[in-house]
């Protein structure tokens, strides 16, 4: 089955290769979309639908798109919806470093950091038809980074499953536990 993975970005769409490796995932350049979808609604599956019609309207193609943050237990669930740009007065938005720097900030002096990290995926068909899925990681936020690999706040992300931050992790046993993986995999079951 052709997908379109409706995403922009390159570390989401080699997971998204990785963990649905029988379906052929074409890039937006690759499907000829090159618009940019406003985020704008309140809950991860809002803005997945949102991104899902609009690529799929747009290319006639089935289209896929994951929406995804991380929730923070003792800031009240920040950065959630707005993790991609959570340091843009400070940074430009999208900059992992950037939001790495201002999580650490609001969280100094904060013992419970208790955190997830959660993941909505669309499906939506040309013909209307849709599937969604959620998946979530459990962990803790460290105080400073660990690891290499991965993209975002992967290196201050530590997984109770693992026992190592996202980014200390290879990609395979990330995405075997990942928000990612597992909203996928509930979406390639349902399928
Ligand atoms: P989105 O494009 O609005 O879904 O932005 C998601 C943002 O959440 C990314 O820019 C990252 O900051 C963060 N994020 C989502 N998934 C991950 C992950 O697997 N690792 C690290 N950061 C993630």
């Amino acid at each position: 089955m052709k997908l379109v993975a409706a995403t922009g970005n390159s570390h989401k769409l080699r997971e998204i290769r990785e963990i649905l490796n029988g379906f052929e995932i074409l890039s937006e350049a690759d499907a000829g979309f090159f618009g940019e979808v406003e985020e704008t609604g309140e809950t991860f599956l809002e803005n997945a639908l949102l991104k899902a019609r609009a690529v799929c309207g747009a290319t006639g193609l089935p289209a896929l798109a994951d929406d995804s943050g991380l929730c923070v237990d003792a800031l009240g669930g920040a950065p959630g919806v707005y993790s991609a740009r959570y340091a843009e007065k400070f940074a430009p938005s999208d900059w992992d470093a950037g939001n790495n720097a201002f999580l650490l900030k609001n969280l100094q002096g904060v013992s419970d950091r208790r955190a997830y990290f959660c993941c909505a995926v669309a499906l939506v068909f040309p013909d209307g038809r849709q599937l969604t899925a959620e998946g979530r990681a459990y962990g803790t936020i460290l105080s400073k980074s660990r690891g290499i690999g991965g993209f975002g706040y992967d290196p201050l992300f530590y997984s109770d499953e693992l026992g190592q931050s996202f980014a200390e992790a290879g990609e395979a046993a990330k995405n075997s536990v990942s928000h990612r993986g597992r909203a996928l995999r509930a979406l390639a079951e349902q399928l």
